[in-house]
């Protein structure tokens, strides 16, 4: 009798485990070079391949969980297949369906230096818009939903240094991308790294500009000028 419970305790703590690593593995992924017989098709498949691509949205889909805190399934959004597709078009990157990303062969072509650290960076921000809560359906600034996906290509190590600003640069906290990135990293550090997840979360079921106020302390107007202060001095 003593035997047979311990058996069925062992046969449901093996359940558990079971569903654990579903729950872990449950995002399928797939590369398809739609260009292989273009040039730009062609240096992809050379330099930086289905297998390595592959992996990195593995990667960056677990890089972006730990950045926004999601440590429960129920805390992330429902997305159970992602597909890469290296595309003939011009442009660099977008994301269709919710759960599709495009690349262009044409950039990976002309794109000068390290193209697998470049591709690898916009594979890190396309994966962030299919991870991210935008609002729920309320207007959220566009700079802050690129600057989010930037904010986690820095943080990923994949922000290139050629073309980006430094801390401090830049016209408006929602003008977007590299600008609002940095941005979010000073208040990010304001909160020890929670910043950025507790927004998120936050955003899960709407958006206001008093997130910030409600987070930090702070309007984000007056967050913007403490940020330009402390790096234009
Ligand atoms: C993905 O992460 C694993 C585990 O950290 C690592 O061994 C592997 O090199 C990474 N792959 C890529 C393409 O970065
Ligand atoms: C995950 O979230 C669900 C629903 O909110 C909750 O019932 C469950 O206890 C959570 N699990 C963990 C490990 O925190």
């Amino acid at each position: 009798m003593a035997n047979l419970v311990l058996f069925m305790i062992t046969l449901s703590s093996l359940a558990l485990i079971l569903s654990a690593i579903e729950g872990i593995s449950a995002v399928e992924y797939t590369v398809i070079n739609t260009a292989e017989n273009t040039p730009g098709g062609a240096r992809f498949d050379a330099d930086i391949g289905g297998q390595y691509s592959q992996e990195t949205l593995e990667n960056a889909t677990t890089f972006i969980w730990g950045i926004f805190q999601q440590n429960n399934a129920s805390d992330r959004k429902n997305v159970e297949r992602v597909s890469l597709f290296i595309d003939d078009m011009d442009g660099f990157s977008y994301v269709s369906n919710n759960n599709q990303i495009h690349v262009s062969a044409r950039y990976i072509q002309v794109y000068p230096g390290d193209v697998k650290t470049e591709i690898t960076g916009i594979l890190y921000h396309q994966m962030t818009h299919i991870w991210q809560w935008i609002g729920n359906g309320q207007p959220v600034p566009d700079g802050l939903i690129e600057g989010i996906a930037d904010f986690v290509r820095l943080k990923s190590g994949y922000a290139p240094t050629s073309h980006w600003v430094s801390a401090g640069q830049g016209d408006r906290w929602d003008q977007g991308y590299d600008v609002t990135a940095r941005f979010l990293d000073y208040c990010d550090q304001l909160k020890n790294g929670k910043f950025v997840a507790e927004l998120n979360q936050k955003m899960r079921d709407g958006y206001s500009d008093g997130y910030f106020q409600e987070l930090l302390g702070k309007s984000v107007d007056d967050l913007w000028v403490d940020y330009k202060a402390k790096f234009n001095n």
